[in-house]
Order: structure tokens, then sequence, then C-alpha cells
């Protein structure tokens, strides 16, 4: 039964006028303190895969309205917006999509963002996250642009689990091609998240680690996701997350691990490494504890909407300021603005509330954005 979602329908907030205040390089910080770091881009809303917890097959079909291109940032658009994120303190860009490698000339994209610089005058980190499915044609192109760093997402090491989750039958063979020809290119370590989902691909956990440990020793770092509630397509049950804390003892299995210290600010995922190999794994517990607390993350979604939040249910339109012929300064006050009033902390909300089936505290009628649509 196909249900036709228009995505960017979502009701869409104005960004507010005046110009910055704030010097360029000053800490912008929201009602929490949090500064803004981290700015997530998402270059298109189209994929070629279907995973259920992010895209069901069922929602977005054929009859699925996808944003025109016309309505898509341009690339000098994107990097115009990058640059005055980053005199507002933005130090990491992850480009993201829907799949990111399937905007045209992404690499084009890529290098016009590795020239920016901080206002102290440093590059900033330029990473990006794939599916994996293009990366064996596109490694070596990302890599001579400037970008710095991969993630690539893979939820089983088994094809028939693997075929089932992207449920659209691509191998797990192709995107181990991608991770060598990533490996190959001079990324490394390449970080991979596997959403885990009870049920689905719990079962994954352990041969998945053991056989990326296999094939690339300590140049790949697997991440556990737990299944959020994100969007509003993807039927998400409290039943079907693996809590991190399970993720971790079934891992107890290969060998005994040791807590590494977080490596920045507001990082997502705690790290852990096995002490008999120096293999190192992350662990995304957004359901079952919350990183809210110093999240420093905006997304810019496909057409120009800010979202100071996974979760938010509207955005602000920074599109219309760039078509509407504003200024530097005056789309720079915008950000500033909007970050200085920024009091989304969804997740741990979500955690204090007693676990049930209720997908959260969205307010009744209002929709939460899709997470293809902002980028995870
Ligand atoms: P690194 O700099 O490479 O460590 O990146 P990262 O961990 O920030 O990035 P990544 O996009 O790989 O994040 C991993 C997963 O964490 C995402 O796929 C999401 O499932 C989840 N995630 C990322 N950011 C947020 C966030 O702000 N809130 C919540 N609730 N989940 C997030
Ligand atoms: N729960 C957790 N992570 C998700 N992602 C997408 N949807 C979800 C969800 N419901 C993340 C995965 C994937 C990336 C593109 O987005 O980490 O690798
Ligand atoms: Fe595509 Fe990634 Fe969403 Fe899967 S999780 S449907 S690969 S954007
Ligand atoms: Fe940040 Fe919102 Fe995710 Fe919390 S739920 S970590 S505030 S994006």
């Amino acid at each position: 039964m196909g249900k036709t979602i228009a995505i960017h329908d979502l009701r869409r907030g104005r960004a507010p006028a005046g110009a910055s205040v704030l010097a360029p390089g000053a800490d912008r910080l929201d009602t929490f303190a949090r500064p803004l770091r981290d700015l997530r881009i998402s270059v298109t809303d189209r994929c070629n895969f279907r995973c259920s917890y992010c895209m069901p097959k069922e929602v977005f079909d054929s009859r699925h309205v996808f944003l025109p291109h016309a309505e898509l940032l341009s690339f000098e658009e994107i990097t115009r917006l990058a640059r005055l994120f980053a005199d507002a303190g933005v130090r990491k860009l992850r480009l993201t999509g829907g799949e990111p490698l399937l905007r045209k000339n992404i690499e084009h994209l890529v290098a016009l963002l590795a020239a920016l610089r901080t206002p102290d005058g440093r590059p900033l980190d330029i990473t990006l996250t794939t599916n994996g499915s293009l990366l064996a044609r596109k490694a070596a192109a990302l890599k001579a642009a400037g970008l710095g760093r991969l993630t690539v997402s893979l939820d089983a090491i088994d094809d028939a689990v693997f075929r089932r989750m992207n449920d659209v039958g691509f191998a797990v063979e192709d995107v181990l091609g991608g991770i060598d020809a990533a490996l190959a290119a001079g990324f490394g370590p390449v970080k991979v998240n596997m959403v885990v989902k009870k049920g689905t691909n719990d079962d994954q956990v352990v041969p998945l680690a053991r056989a990326l440990h296999a094939r690339y020793g300590n140049a790949a770092v697997l991440r556990f996701i737990e299944f959020m509630d994100v969007g509003s397509t993807n039927g998400w049950r409290l039943d079907d997350v693996l809590p991190s804390r399970a993720v971790l003892e079934r891992l107890r299995e290969i060998g005994p691990l040791t807590a590494l210290p977080a490596s920045a600010a507001g990082e997502t995922a705690q790290r852990w490494r096995f002490d008999a190999t120096g293999q190192e794994i992350g662990l995304v517990s957004s359901v079952t504890q919350a990183f809210c607390g110093d999240c420093n993350r905006a997304r810019l979604s496909t057409d120009g909407q800010l979202y100071l939040c996974l979760f938010a249910t509207h955005g602000h339109d920074l599109r219309a300021l760039l078509r509407g012929g504003a200024e530097d300064r005056a789309i720079a006050g915008a950000i500033d603005q909007l970050w200085a009033a920024r009091d989304d902390r969804y997740s741990a909300l979500r955690t204090a509330a007693t676990p049930g089936v209720d997908a959260g505290p969205a307010q009744a009628g209002e929709r939460r954005v899709e997470m293809h649509y902002i980028g995870g």
C-alpha cells in the first residue's frame, strides 16, 4: 500500500532578520551553552537503497515525490553557507543524503569546501557518509578533491540479511569493494556504521566485528547504532532497539574490551577497544543514553532549511535568504539568532519519559522530519 508523503511540504520557519553582532570566530552558544561545531549537509533526498529504518519501500515508492533539481541548493549556495557557518564556529562538515554519491559531481562540492578556512586559517574536517554502493567508482576522486574522512553504512556481513535490510538486493561484497577502494585511495581508518535492529540483524553484531577485523585489521572502525525513532515512517518500537550495553555484552564473546576516552567534545559514539587486537569499536546510544547534553550539530536540508535537531518538526529557511539576495552579514545574523535560541534536546527528553510504544514528544499534528532529507 503506497502512500505519498510530500516531505518538503513540512512546515517551514522563516529565518530571522538582522545583521550578525558577533565577530567571526567568537563562540556562538545556544540556550544550554552548547557551541556550534558540526554542520551536516544533505546534498540529495534520493537514495538507491530502501533501508526499512530510514526509507521504507512502502512509503518511498514510485509515487513518492522527491525534490526537483531547482529546489536543491547549488554547490555555490552550499559553499557560501558553509563559509558563514565556519565563521560561526563550525569545524566539521559532513556530507550526507539520502545517498550523497548520487549527487552529480559531488567531488566538485568537496573541492569547494576543502578550500574553506576557519577564522584562524585552518581547513575544516570534511567528511561524508555513504552506503558504499558507488564508492568503488568515486573513492579516488573524492580523495583527490580533498575529502578528509569517510563513513560507510553496513548493517550485516551475511549477504541475505544485508540484502533484506537494504531492500534492493545490494550485495555485501560490493560495499566491501567500496571500502577496499577507499583504503586504497588513502582514506583510513574508515568508519563503518551498523544500525542494529533487534530480530532483524542483531545476530550480525559479532560476525560483522570479526569479519571487518579479518579483512581490514584496525583500518575499519565499526560503530553500532541504536535504531532510532527518527522521522515518522519507520514504524519504530522500543522493542526493536538492542541497547548498546547488550551489544557490548555480545562483543565480549570475542574478547575483553576497554573503554577509551572521548576523542572530541559532543561525540556521538562511546569508544571501546579489544585488548588483544587493538580493534576499536563505537557504540552510538541515542535511545538508551542520549547525548544531547553537548550536542553541537546543526543540519542543512537538501533544499536549504536549517534544522537544529535531528528530531525537529520544522526547519528555518536559509535558502529564502540566499535567493532573496541577502548579504553575508544578514545570513550570518540569522544563523546566530537561530543558534542562540536553540533549546532542542529531543533524545534526552524521550529517554527521561517512561519508555513505551509512543515515539516521543512531537506535538500532536506535527510530523518529524525524515532522516534522508536532513542527513544522519
Ligand atoms: P565522527 O566525527 O566520524 O565521529 O562522526 P559522527 O559520529 O558525528 O557521525 P555519524 O554521522 O557517523 O553518526 C553516527 C550515527 O549517530 C548517525 O548515523 C546517527 O544514527 C547518529 N547521530 C548522529 N548525530 C546525531 C544526533 O545529533 N542526534 C542523535 N540522536 N543521533 C545522532
Ligand atoms: N536509526 C539510527 N540510525 C539511522 N540512520 C538512518 N536512519 C536511522 C535510524 N532510524 C543512520 C545510519 C545510517 C546513516 C545514513 O543514517 O547510521 O548509516
Ligand atoms: Fe539510504 Fe542511508 Fe537511508 Fe539506507 S540509511 S535508505 S542507505 S540514506
Ligand atoms: Fe542533538 Fe537533537 Fe540528537 Fe539531542 S536529539 S543529540 S539535541 S540532534
